[in-house]
């Protein structure tokens, strides 16, 4: 295991979750995960400023704080890292953490991405002959990438720009399109931009040459040329004392992953515990995670049903659990928020500037990771275990305790068997009187 900023093997981690935040914040900068310039602004908890807000979008009247957390011991293509998560969820990043941290001790997370990527569309109506005019859409390729180009030569001059285009007919009823697909290498940015202009500036060429009209033109949030995989091997004889009760965890992961396949009940709240991670690390990285979702969800009805996304199976002669995701995981390193938005740019610094394919990795890998926390504690403990000892401070918070009040209500909330809000108000009710 290499950290490529602290080049330590010592676990800087453990306790970590018990110092208070400016102790973590110090921990990061001892150990060159984060910069001073960043720490600085952790610290003094710089947020988007309301003028920039204001310029990005509209009718603007704030900004909007979420819980900026780091799960640590993430080992990915051999490299560590410690991902910045934003969630209100609590036990999110414990999970997440405490996942990756098992996870660590048999190698880590294997990457692979084999492209990037966008996808954009333009869909023609009333066209006089459909066969006639797919076959001239595909003569005429050479030139359609050319007007495609043209319209954003910034991206050309950057190593990337518009690869290809494909020809469908669709047809449902007495409606039917043309679609032509059109494929752009973006480089580091999401891309949206990009191909939304390459698309409206071949979408004249595409009327004139089909004699049809072009219903719209606009990028697929179906990111199937930006598949990312991440893998994970976990040693369950590493687990515990008690194998057999390990091994026993380990076949019942691969039963909840099987069950995922079966039951879109399940499968509903399964991806969204998968999302739990991705969408925390999507959102600190200022990334658009209404894409990643979408992208995600349709990736998960790729086979015609709605299913898991994850496959876990267990090796049961070598006592391994194999963990696998692939998802469309078209993030940016470049462009929208990212630039504008200190704590973003912090995120950034904190892992370590990655460009677009590095932190798509990290991001599936950390939805890899969720998901297994989540399973693990479902078919063992249950997840209210877990998950309501950390909802608690939650409960307590909403409770009105303050300051010290905060851990006595958790505490004695935690010896009831009911941990609710009307609970954790009498408690609270309880220590004021005294
Ligand atoms: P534990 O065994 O009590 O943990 O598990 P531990 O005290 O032995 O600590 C082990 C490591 O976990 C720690 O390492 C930390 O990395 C991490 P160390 O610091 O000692 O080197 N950890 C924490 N990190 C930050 N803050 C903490 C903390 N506690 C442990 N307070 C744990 C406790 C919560 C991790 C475990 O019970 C768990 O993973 N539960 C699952 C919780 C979960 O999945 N929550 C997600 C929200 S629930 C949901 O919405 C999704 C769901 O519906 C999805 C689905 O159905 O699939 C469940």
């Amino acid at each position: 295991m290499k950290n490529p900023k602290t080049g330590k093997q010592k676990n800087i981690w453990l306790g970590f979750h018990k110092k208070d935040r400016l102790e973590r914040i110090a921990i990061l900068k001892e150990n060159n995960i984060i910069t001073p310039e960043f720490s600085d602004i952790l610290e003094n908890n710089v947020n988007l400023s309301c003028d920039t807000a204001g310029q990005m979008t509209e009718n603007n009247i704030g900004t909007f704080a979420l819980p900026l957390g780091i799960a640590p011991y993430f080992i990915v293509n051999d490299i560590e890292y410690s991902v910045p998560m934003v969630t209100e969820e609590p036990s999110v990043i414990a999970a997440c953490s405490y996942a990756a941290k098992l996870i660590s001790k048999s190698g880590g997370f294997t990457v692979k991405i084999e492209n990037r990527k966008m996808i954009g569309e333009v869909a023609l109506y009333d066209i006089p002959d459909f066969d006639k005019a797919m076959e001239d859409i595909l003569k005429n390729k050479n030139d359609i990438l050319r007007i495609a180009n043209e319209s954003y030569p910034s991206i050309v001059a950057r190593g990337g720009g518009a690869e290809n285009i494909e020809v469908k007919i669709l047809k449902e009823g007495d409606t039917s399109f043309l679609v032509v697909y059109l494929t752009a290498d973006v480089k580091e940015a999401m891309g949206a931009n990009i191909l939304n202009t390459m698309l409206e500036g071949i979408k004249p060429l595409l009327e004139s040459i089909t004699g049809g009209k072009a219903l719209m033109a606009i990028l697929s949030n179906y990111a199937v040329n930006s598949l990312v995989t991440s893998t994970c091997e976990v040693d369950f004889s590493l687990f515990s004392n008690d194998k057999a009760q390990a091994f026993n965890i380990a076949k019942k992961i691969e039963m909840a992953s099987k069950f995922s396949k079966m039951d879109i009940f399940r499968a509903t709240t399964h991806n969204k515990g998968i999302f739990n991670g991705i969408d925390a690390v999507v959102i600190a990285t200022g990334n658009d995670w209404r894409a990643i979702e979408a992208g995600g969800h349709a990736y998960a009805v790729k086979d015609g049903k709605y299913s898991g996304l994850t496959e876990w199976t267990f090796d049961e002669e070598n006592n391994i659990l194999r963990g696998k995701l692939t998802l469309p995981m078209p993030v940016a390193s470049v462009g929208g928020s990212i630039g504008l938005n200190p704590t973003v740019k912090t995120a950034f610094n904190i892992l370590n500037n990655p460009d677009a394919k590095t932190l798509a990795g990290i991001i599936v890998s950390v939805g890899l990771a969720q998901n297994f926390a989540a399973l693990k504690a479902l078919v063992s403990t249950g997840i209210q275990k877990g998950h309501m000892k950390l909802q608690a401070r939650s409960l307590a918070l909403f409770a009105g305790a303050e300051n010290e009040e905060v851990d006595i209500v958790v505490e004695k909330l935690l010896e009831t068997n009911h941990i609710n809000s009307e609970n954790a108000k009498n408690i609270l009710k309880e220590i004021r009187n005294k």
